[in-house]
């Protein structure tokens, strides 16, 4: 697989389709397991976490219900804004309900923080957090996230859900930003 060319910069593969797919049906396995007997609700982060969210529920065998909420942090720079917005709010009644917050990454920590504020602010009989990447180092959170799908060095990554400047969501594979900007 080569490298691609996005407004100059070079994205290089990262994590493959199949190692994705791996990983995803491991998260729901143990998701499985812990929440046998109990009807969770998922809580898609979008816009980034909507590709993860639909194959990870695929692999869940219990019953669950599903919502989104929408926030903004990044506008279309590749460092966060420092600052959460929120675009569209929940649907669902958290309030006794076994919630998990499906995220695509965790990068600076502000998001998740932010929903994890909001979501116990309204009285959830648990909450837990999934995400597919978590940049090692950066989070600045107080909790743990649950499960994690990869942990990665802190670059910025596109595809599967995840864009550059509301780009390249619809890539299979995972890329990251090539460092030295090469394109060997
Ligand atoms: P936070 O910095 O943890 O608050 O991350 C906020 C959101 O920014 C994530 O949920 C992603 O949607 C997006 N984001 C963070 N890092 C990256 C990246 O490397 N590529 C693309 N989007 C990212
Ligand atoms: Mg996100």
């Amino acid at each position: 697989m080569s490298t691609i060319e996005l407004n100059g910069d070079i994205f290089e593969p990262y994590i493959t389709e199949e190692q994705i797919r791996a990983r995803t049906r491991e998260l729901a396995a143990r998701i499985n397991e812990d929440y046998k007997g109990r009807v969770p609700i998922f809580i898609g982060v979008l816009n980034g976490a909507f590709i993860f969210l639909a194959d990870l529920i695929r692999e869940v065998t219990i019953d669950c219900e599903i919502d989104f909420l929408k926030l903004s942090s990044y506008g279309d720079a590749m460092i966060s804004s420092g600052q959460v917005r929120m675009l569209k709010d929940l649907n669902c009644q958290v309030s006794g309900r076994d919630i998990i917050v499906v995220e695509d990454v965790v990068d600076s920590g502000l998001s998740i923080d932010f929903v994890k504020n909001m979501i116990l602010h309204e009285n959830p009989n648990s909450v837990k957090f999934v995400s597919l990447l978590l940049k090692k180092g950066v989070p600045k959170i107080d909790f743990t996230i649950d499960y994690v799908g990869f942990e990665i060095s802190p670059e910025f990554v596109i595809g599967y859900g995840l864009d550059y400047q509301q780009k390249v969501r619809n890539l299979k594979t995972i890329y990251r930003l090539k460092p030295d900007g090469s394109k060997e």
